[in-house]
């Protein structure tokens, strides 16, 4: 499906995301020829970093070919650079904003569908979405929100009250770029398009969960954001606690945006409050040492975490979520633990021995994304001796991921087509915010880690008697 013709406007046109991903993206989907038929771009921003239409062009061109998987070049980059222009904003001055818009919708012709994109920092969001509806521009419009969204439960409440004020919800899309990745989409097909997995998808088979995010990465010069935010509110109450709503949810009625959402609201629901004693918040050595960090910063860099959730599918298996900065590797990964069988009847396995470890299920989500089986075999030969072996399904091995997009790219073109499935919903996000409360109101101090290692050491204890899938064993 192509969406119907849009006029598209980017807040924070001259940032950060913009630059990395979001330029770049809507010119991967162009090329894709999954833009609309007519279509035309509008960056903004404040009037201090205001730019002319061809500068606004240069530094997309710039910024897609540094970041890029479509490189600008020939006529598809005409077409798109033609579809981009500029028009500053202001609060108290809308003026030249509402003026790009008009001429963008007049070279469009007819009455295009408009897109307000916020990729502007939290405290900028209530001012735009403010300015939104005082000029008019919200009509027939949807607006695609970024994250963070609130640091706690009130301020979740107040931004959702400012965007309903102008939107109602049926035309907000609160992103989440992990949602886009394409092997999150795919736990709902390899739930409930087999009947291999659904069946042992609860307590009875699987003795825990592992939802782990870890990153190879520092703060890459983020330190006035992620001081501020740290990884809590950075990747759990964002993305792990998502890619755990789809794992976890009950089979939905149907495969509609409502139907999906409202089962992974349910998971939500679910969940126990969070107890702090069950948290391990970390620091990698360094970071007080990074320009524009406190020297006695308590900001966590890392954490990991124990939830339960109190429903019929899933009472009594923890589910632990990891995710960190400067640790060994980037990984996206999900881990079903399977349990014992009911009788040891083999030998420990030779190789692996003690350490063996019981079935898993372990589901790669890098891009283009992998699954992979943990199991045992019987070695050749006359004794019974077991050794641990696994099968793996590999995405770019199978198919052609030219036709795969990237989370922002897929997501972008969702919120063209009006489809909300995923994207996250204002019940969900504030419910999520109230089970968060006890941890911060008494985060437990941060523990310092080495940078390249797995997290602090009592990361270990909080998991036992499981142990961490990852790092991989060889
Ligand atoms: C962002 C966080 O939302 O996700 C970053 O703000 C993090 O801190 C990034 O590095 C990770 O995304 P991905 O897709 O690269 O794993």
């Amino acid at each position: 499906p192509v969406p119907d013709d849009h006029v598209v406007v980017l807040f924070g046109a001259t940032g950060d995301l913009a630059r990395r991903k979001l330029l770049p993206g809507l010119f991967h989907l162009a090329k894709a020829g999954l833009l609309p038929a007519r279509y035309r771009i509008v960056g903004s921003a404040p009037s201090q970093a205001a730019l002319s239409d061809d500068d606004f062009r240069k530094r997309a061109r710039e910024a897609t070919a540094e970041f890029g998987r479509s490189k600008p070049e020939g006529p598809e980059w005409q077409e798109f650079e033609e579809a981009l222009t500029f028009g500053a904003a202001d609060p108290d001055d809308p003026g030249p904003l509402l003026s790009a818009v008009r001429k963008a919708e007049q070279a469009v012709g007819g009455k295009p569908r408009r897109l307000f994109h916020l990729a502007v920092p939290p405290t900028a969001f209530a001012s735009v979405i403010e300015m939104l509806g005082a000029t008019g521009l919200a009509e027939n419009a949807r607006v695609i929100v970024e994250k963070p969204f609130g640091t706690d439960l009130p301020s979740a409440q107040a931004l959702n009250a400012t965007i309903h004020s102008v939107f109602d919800e049926s035309r907000i899309f609160r992103i989440d770029h992990f949602l886009g990745k394409e092997s999150v989409d795919n736990i709902l097909a390899l739930r409930f398009a087999n009947g291999l997995f659904e069946p042992v998808w609860n307590r009875d088979h699987i003795s825990h969960v592992q939802i782990d995010v870890p990153e190879k990465i520092g703060i890459e010069g983020r330190a006035q954001f992620f001081e501020g935010t740290g990884t809590f509110r950075d990747m759990i109450v964002t993305h792990l606690f998502q890619l755990m709503g789809f794992m976890a949810m009950e089979p939905p009625a149907e495969l509609t945006a409502k139907s999906l959402r409202d089962e992974k609201e349910k998971v939500f629901q679910s969940m126990r409050h969070l107890d702090p004693t069950q948290v391990v918040r970390g620091q990698y050595e360094g970071y007080r040492d990074e320009p524009g960090v406190d020297p006695r910063s308590d900001t966590e860099t890392f954490i990991a975490l124990r939830v339960e959730l109190d429903n019929w599918r899933w009472a009594g298996v923890p589910f632990f979520l990891r995710s960190g900065k400067s640790l060994g590797e980037g990984r996206h990964v999900v881990t079903l633990g399977f349990r014992e069988p009911a009788l040891r009847m083999f030998p420990v396995p030779a190789r692996g021995g003690a350490e063996a470890r019981n079935n898993e299920l372990v589901i790669d989500f890098d891009d283009p994304g992998r699954i992979a089986t943990r199991f045992l075999v019987k070695e050749p030969g006359p004794a019974m001796r077991l050794e641990e072996t696994g099968m793996v399904f590999d995405y770019a091995g199978s198919f052609n991921s030219m036709y795969a997009l990237e989370g922002y790219e897929r997501l972008i073109l969702d919120a063209m087509l009006g489809d909300q499935s995923l994207f996250t919903r204002s019940d969900g996000i504030e419910r999520l915010w109230e089970a968060s409360a006890p941890l911060l109101a008494t985060p437990p101090p941060v523990e310092p880690y080495t940078p390249g290692s797995w997290g602090p050491e009592s990361i270990d204890r909080l998991i036992a008697p499981y142990r961490w899938s990852l790092p991989d064993r060889r």
